[in-house]
């Protein structure tokens, strides 16, 4: 496969005072994209951000087959830029692809594509320590035909946006026991678009009782916690972080799996098994000190402070000593370059 990337620089340079931008609704100056037809990539190309031309008839449009990712570039403090974890990125993105039946996009192409487009949109990786470039790789069936089929054509693209806090207070989040996000043999592990459609309705109901996210619970039962909207779900509780085990039905988060590994070398005991949302209303009933909090890379740590249980509301330990907060700096730390990176995290532009 040939990774050389076309590139053709935009002829304004615009930055923008990003700090003040919802997140998400400005884009950089470019975009990359590789085409994929006759079993093959080719074309891969950056060039000033721009909206696409589809066919109306574009598989994407019409059957879901479509998945991405999302991930950061963070400026240290030393001035150098650094994506965060990558390959691990780049392992998700291919799991999401196998199962929603797409071509595989070769490491290479993938680093190469991040990279080259955060080397030439560097002036937007905000110099703010509470600022990153959203980074989003996404996949797109384009083959132009009405009819439920495997598509032979797709585009890659990178895009990117500059980001700040995701949520700006604690969160309201309801337990939900009728609604499903994903079942066990479905789609819930794999970053594919139609795991976030289905949850709309559910959510919006929920915002319309006050709520600023679900906490999915297994479409079996509705009986042990899975996640949250966009983030894994982490508990702190009995000297102990726990968080629900991987499974079909739960995404791979990379802040999931950072949290947990910092939380080991922190000498925080750490805990991965199901975990039914009664010990959670049992032990917040009897006053005990939880915390609760949602872990992504959007929102970073995102404390929950209430947590609505069948209807009874339950207040959530979020004070300034919390322990996910201590993970949080942890993490902030890394990857601004002020603590070591022992696992090699930060890749380097
Ligand atoms: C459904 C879902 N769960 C969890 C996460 C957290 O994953 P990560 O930490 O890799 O961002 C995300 C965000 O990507 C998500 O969309």
């Amino acid at each position: 496969m040939d990774t050389s990337i076309h590139i053709t620089p935009s002829t304004e340079r615009q930055v923008l005072e990003t700090r003040s931008l919802p997140f998400g609704k400005i884009p950089t100056e470019h975009m990359f994209q590789a085409v994929y037809s006759e079993d093959h990539w080719h074309s891969a190309r950056i060039v000033p951000f721009e909206d696409l031309t589809l066919s109306p008839l574009a598989l994407c449009l019409h059957y879901g087959q479509t998945v991405f990712e999302g991930l950061k570039a963070f400026r240290q403090s030393d001035g150098r830029i650094q994506v965060f974890r990558l390959n691990r990125h780049a392992a998700r993105f291919s799991k999401s692809l196998e199962r929603m039946c797409m071509p595989q996009v070769s490491e290479q192409l993938f680093h190469e594509a991040i990279m080259s487009l955060v080397r030439l949109d560097s002036d937007w990786v905000p110099q703010d320590l509470d600022g990153s470039l959203y980074l989003r790789p996404f996949m797109i069936a384009t083959e132009p035909r009405i009819g439920v089929k495997v598509s032979d054509e797709y585009l890659f693209m990178v895009v990117a946006t500059p980001a700040y806090s995701y949520y700006n207070k604690p969160l309201r989040v309801k337990l939900e026991t009728n609604f499903s996000r994903a079942a066990e043999g479905g789609t819930g592990y794999a970053k594919c678009g139609g795991n976030y459609g289905g949850a709309f309705l559910p959510t919006r109901r929920a915002a319309e009782e006050g709520f600023d996210q679900v906490i999915w619970t297994d479409a079996k039962s509705h009986y042990f916690i899975e996640e949250s909207g966009t983030m894994n779900l982490m508990f702190y509780w009995n000297g102990r972080l726990r968080t629900p085990p991987l499974s079909s039905s739960i995404l791979d988060g990379v802040t999931r799996d950072s949290l947990l590994h910092l939380a080991k070398d922190m000498g925080i005991p750490t805990e991965t098994s199901p975990i039914a949302w009664h010990e959670l209303e049992s032990a917040l009933a009897k006053g005990e000190k939880l915390e609760a909090f949602g872990a992504g890379t959007a929102a970073v740590v995102a404390p929950i402070s209430t947590l609505s249980i069948n209807g009874n509301d339950y207040t959530c330990y979020t004070g300034s000593d919390a322990v996910m907060f201590r993970l949080r700096d942890r993490l902030n730390e890394i990857r601004r370059g002020l603590a070591p990176d022992p696992y090699g995290w930060n890749h380097l532009l």
